[in-house]
Parts: C-alpha cells; sequence; structure tokens
C-alpha cells in the first residue's frame, strides 16, 4: 500500500504545458529549416529561434524550476523573528497548497497558530485549494496549529491588531492593479499587531536565475526597487533583504 504523499502542485502549469507545445514546433521549424537550407530554410530557421526563445526556453526552465521545488524538503522555515516572540501568532495570506504556509506552521512552538487565506481563483498552482491544503496539513501532522480558509489580502478576514507575523510568498505580483497592492498593503497593517513583522517575498525582475527559468516571462515580476517603495509608502520600517537565488524576501516591522 503506498503511503499518501502531500501535494503542493506546480507553479503555472498549464502555461508551462502551453509554452512547451509551441516551443516544440518552434525545435522542429528550426530543425527543417537545416535542413531544407536555401530562402526558405533560413526563413524556416529564424521562425523556430524566435519561437525556442520566447516559449521552449521559458516552458523548459519553469518545468525545471518545479521539479527543483518538488525534490525540495518540507524543512522548518526557520524564521527568526519567531524566536524572538513569546506566542506567536501568524497569517499567511495566498497560501494556496500550503508550500510555504506548512513549513512555518511547522516551525511554530506548541501552542501557538497559524492562519492561511486565498482566494483560490486564480489558476496559478495545480490543484490549488481548500481540500489541498486541508489535506497537505494534515498528512504534515500541522492541521491542530493551522486553520485554512477563503479571504482575499485586498479584505482580510480578521480584526485589527490580531497577528505578530504576516507572510506574503510569491503574492503581491498576483494582485494586478496597483490600487489593489495598496489596499493590500494597508490591510496587513491593520491586522499586524504594533512592531508586527511583515515577510514578502517576490522574484526580482532582473536577477540571473529568474531569467534563466522564466525568459521573456521575468516581465511578470517586478524590480526589487518597486517593492521598496510601495511598503515604504505604508508606514512600514525594511530591516532587511535576503536574495534566495533571484527570490527576494523583505524583512519589514510595522
Ligand atoms: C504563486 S502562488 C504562491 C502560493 C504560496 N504562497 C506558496 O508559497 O506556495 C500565489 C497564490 O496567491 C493567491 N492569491 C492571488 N491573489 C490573492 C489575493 N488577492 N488574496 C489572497 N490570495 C491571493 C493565489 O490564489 C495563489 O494561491
Amino acid at each position: 500500500m503506498s503511503e499518501e504523499k502531500p501535494k503542493y502542485g506546480w507553479y503555472v502549469k498549464n502555461l508551462i504545458l502551453t509554452f512547451n507545445i509551441i516551443g516544440s514546433f518552434g525545435l522542429a521549424a528550426f530543425i527543417i529549416g537545416l535542413i531544407l537550407l536555401g530562402m526558405l530554410g533560413v526563413i524556416l530557421s529564424i521562425i523556430g529561434i524566435t519561437l525556442m526563445v520566447l516559449f521552449l526556453w521559458p516552458g523548459l526552465g519553469l518545468a525545471a524550476m518545479n521539479i527543483i521545488l518538488g525534490k525540495e524538503d518540507s524543512e522548518d522555515w526557520g524564521m527568526e523573528m519567531l524566536s524572538k516572540i513569546q506566542s506567536p501568532s501568524v497569517l499567511d495570506i495566498g497560501c494556496g497548497t500550503g508550500r510555504t504556509a506548512i513549513k512555518i506552521a511547522k516551525s511554530l512552538p506548541k501552542g501557538c497558530h497559524l492562519n492561511g487565506i486565498d482566494i483560490y481563483n486564480v489558476n496559478a498552482i495545480s490543484g490549488n485549494s481548500l481540500e489541498t491544503v486541508n489535506r497537505n496539513a494534515e498528512l504534515e501532522g500541522v492541521s491542530d496549529k493551522s486553520k485554512f480558509q477563503y479571504g482575499s489580502a485586498t479584505e482580510i478576514p480578521f480584526e485589527d491588531n490580531k497577528f505578530n507575523i504576516v507572510n506574503l510568498s510569491s503574492v503581491l505580483h498576483e494582485v494586478h492593479d496597483y490600487e489593489d497592492k495598496e489596499r493590500a498593503m494597508k490591510e496587513i497593517h491593520r491586522v499586524l499587531k504594533p512592531k508586527g513583522f511583515l515577510i514578502i517575498g517576490e522574484w526580482n525582475r532582473y536577477s540571473w536565475q529568474l531569467i534563466l527559468y522564466s525568459g521573456i516571462l521575468c516581465m511578470v515580476f517586478q524590480r526589487r526597487k518597486y517593492w521598496d517603495d510601495l511598503i515604504r509608502k505604508h508606514g512600514f520600517t525594511i530591516l532587511k533583504y535576503e536574495n534566495f537565488g533571484g527570490y527576494g524576501q523583505f524583512t519589514v516591522q510595522k
């Protein structure tokens, strides 16, 4: 009998499939172009190279990224500030299938609690649902210290000054309108206790690692300064910025 494992899903699986299919046509056009030679061969080769750069590169790169993430052990989050707070209560916004939220829950001392919210209507991760995150929490042994529910960053379903720590891992870039990002920052400020911590993780558009993984798709993300400005504008103090292979993490205090 096989033991059930948590399913954290693939980020942008459908997009990866589509890009790889289109990119494969590019590869075929390139090979046919090389065989044909002459003017038609040159044109086919140019079309092929263009399709490969635009589609096959991000298609294969993002597939590789998902495979690497899938092999990553669900180790402790190691959130430095957890040890500084006596009974931390944590909110993970955009928890998805729980890849990060469950790591944080595992790191929490006994008696402490994590809440996770997500709108679950963005097709950002395969199998993204409340059922999946609840099942993953059960399988990882953290259902007693975590609770997941529907909720948006722009309208957080909790009272003022409730949390010591709010975490957003790769979420804010999916809140597309700038006004909604501002709304989310105001909501985070409201639910954080005074001196509470906010962790924001976002890919940096100009990091070579992101370019390697996603090619032209790196333009979906912002540069570091964009987040820096958004954070400061809402009355937070940036304590540090760490670069984890192109994935930048801001530690911020209210
Ligand atoms: C790239 S996934 C990251 C998931 C998770 N944080 C992780 O580390 O695996 C982005 C998540 O943000 C969620 N999301 C997008 N907009 C949101 C919003 N306004 N409020 C809450 N969650 C949102 C999506 O549904 C998705 O689950």
